[in-house]
């Protein structure tokens, strides 16, 4: 008898313990049971319309995550009364896919950018539910707290460490570059002046985005940027990794090996990532009655 009470008492301890303990896939079950089909109904319209849309969601949902938690704060307009993180170093002219977040609700950001993985060819993950919304946001943490392609591995490690993202979480999430596209401004020294880099790739490059000017123009991270594939890993153990921190992942370092197993190894990085994505997602989340649930995503009630 003893023994089944403290096991009820270690399972009340167990679940009853964490911040997101409140998150739950069944979050919307009952208020809101076609949540799921809304979202990829919606997410599906979009990445017909522009297939990098789903890369673009997906990497609005990390900068949402790394500044304070995965509150929404992302989606925040600066007003004349109100500075928001739009405008932040790693966000002003490169953070995009708003609009498709204004047509569906704010706190699904969770839900869409798994989505668009979806769409594209991406593992499938149950996302737990129930993030409220912030009505904070803060510029000089978007500036601080999004990783910058500049940054080296120890950098780039403490930097997901202070998010309780290990360094496999790290180099699983990375993979994320097997979608989208960069700027010139933001892989223009890794092309002229780093010395890991493949010449034949760093020439190719160079045709795209010159020593100066041109600050916008865009580059695939890896040969298929619209398919979620291991390629990105590929790319890496090639020397052909576009940004200095995408190198800095294959660099005699100590993600080495880690790419290389992803790199021979889709599916084990699939369902790595899948897991990784979960966990970013439950970066301080706020839950119950914190924060509120916003009428439009773009301003506090
Ligand atoms: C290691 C740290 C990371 C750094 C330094 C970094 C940096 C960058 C930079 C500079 C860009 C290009 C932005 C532009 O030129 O406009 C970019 C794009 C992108 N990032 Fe990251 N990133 C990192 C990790 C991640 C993670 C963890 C994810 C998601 C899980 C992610 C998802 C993306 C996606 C999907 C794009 C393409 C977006 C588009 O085409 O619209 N990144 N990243
Ligand atoms: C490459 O490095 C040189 C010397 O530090 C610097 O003058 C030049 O601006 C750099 N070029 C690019 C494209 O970053």
């Amino acid at each position: 008898m003893a023994s089944v009470s403290y096991f009820f008492i270690a399972v009340v301890f167990i679940f009853g313990c964490c911040s997101n303990a409140q998150l739950s896939p069944k979050f919307y079950a009952s208020t809101c049971p076609n949540l799921e089909t809304i979202v990829r109904r919606a997410m599906t319209e979009s990445v017909i319309k522009e297939l990098r849309i789903g890369a673009s969601i997906l990497r609005l949902f990390f900068h949402d995550c790394f500044v304070n938690g995965c509150d929404a704060s992302i989606l925040l307009d600066d007003t004349p009364t109100f500075t928001g993180e739009k405008n932040a170093f790693p966000n002003q002219n490169s953070a995009r896919g708003f609009e498709v977040i204004d047509t569906i609700k704010t706190h699904i950001l969770a839900l869409a950018a798994r989505d668009g993985v979806v769409l594209l060819g991406g593992p499938y993950w149950t996302v737990p539910l129930g993030r409220r919304d912030a009505r904070t946001a803060s510029q000089s943490d978007a500036n601080t707290q999004i990783p910058a392609p500049f940054s080296d591995i120890a950098t780039l490690t403490a930097n997901f460490a202070s998010k309780g993202l290990d360094a496999e979480d790290m180099t699983v999430l990375v993979g994320a570059h097997t979608l989208g596209y960069a700027q010139c401004a933001n892989f223009r020294s890794h092309i002229y002046n780093d010395t890991n880099i493949d010449p034949i790739f760093a020439n190719f490059r160079k045709i795209g985005c010159p020593a100066s000017g041109g600050d916008s123009k865009l580059a695939p991270f890896d040969a298929t940027p619209v398919t979620f594939d291991n390629d990105y890993y590929k790319s890496l153990v090639g020397r052909r990794g576009l940004l200095h921190s995408d190198q800095e992942f294959f660099n005699n370092g100590p993600q080495d090996s880690l790419v290389t197993t992803y790199s021979r190894d889709n599916a084990a990085w699939r369902s790595d990532f899948a897991e990784s994505m979960v966990k970013m997602g439950n970066i301080s989340p706020l839950t119950g009655t914190q924060g509120e649930i916003r009428g439009n995503c773009r301003f506090r009630n």
